[in-house]
């Protein structure tokens, strides 16, 4: 049973905030629809729509200070999505699990398709092996503005860009494949940066923030 989506903090306020005036209220969230976590496009992915019932953002997510990490949300669905040859559970890492530097990874996302581009029509993937915390928070890389609760992947021509924002990082481990990470933010210098590696949310440290939620 499908029942909740995991998307950033950043791109649940947006889905909520653009349905949901002020005040905010269960019946106008309701309204609005998903698909995958993107607002649904007509005909443009065969998913299936659901609606929303709740939002649940991140307490300690702070707007104005992307860097301060819990970038996280959950949806949780109105009804539950029937699972299918293309909606699938996502496998979620043990809590706590740490990647090594340079693990295999996919970022995938409608975002742009290059710095200042435009967004992609179509769901793409790219290559992005993770960066370890050690490289990534070194001077040259991210510095302090990248923290343990986060996880980097790629540095080279490969990166998430606008729009990719709430969507997964899946990682290959054991031959499985988790979602290790959120998408969460990118150099303001452009997307695919020099030592710049897109930053997402580190799912297996929110794993207890998930259980307390899904219950
Ligand atoms: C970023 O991507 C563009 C477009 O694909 C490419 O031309 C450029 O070399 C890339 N920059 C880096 C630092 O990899």
């Amino acid at each position: 049973m499908l029942r909740f989506v995991l998307l950033s903090a950043l791109a649940a306020l947006v889905l909520s905030e653009n349905l949901v005036p002020q005040p905010r209220c269960l019946e106008d969230v309701a309204e609005q629809r998903v698909v995958g976590g993107e607002v649904a496009q007509p005909n443009s992915w065969p998913w299936q729509i659901m609606t929303v019932s709740k939002v649940y953002i991140h307490n300690g997510w702070n707007s104005n200070n992307i860097a301060g990490g819990n970038d996280i949300a959950l949806l949780r669905l109105s009804t539950e999505a029937s699972l299918n040859s293309a909606v699938q559970l996502a496998a979620l890492p043990p809590s706590g699990q740490i990647l090594p530097n340079n693990n295999p990874c996919y970022i995938t996302g409608w975002g742009r398709t290059q710095t200042g581009g435009s967004l992609s029509n179509s769901l793409k993937q790219a290559w992005l092996p993770s960066v370890d915390h050690q490289t990534c928070s070194s001077s040259s890389w991210w510095g302090s503005s990248v923290k343990t609760t986060m996880v980097c992947a790629g540095g080279g021509a490969n990166s998430g860009c606008q729009g990719d924002s709430g969507g997964p990082l899946n990682c290959q481990v054991n031959s499985q494949y988790y979602v290790h990470g959120v998408t969460s933010f990118v150099s303001s210098s452009g997307c695919n940066a020099t030592r710049k590696p897109t930053v997402f949310t580190r799912v297996s440290a929110y794993i207890s923030w998930m259980n307390g939620i899904i219950g």
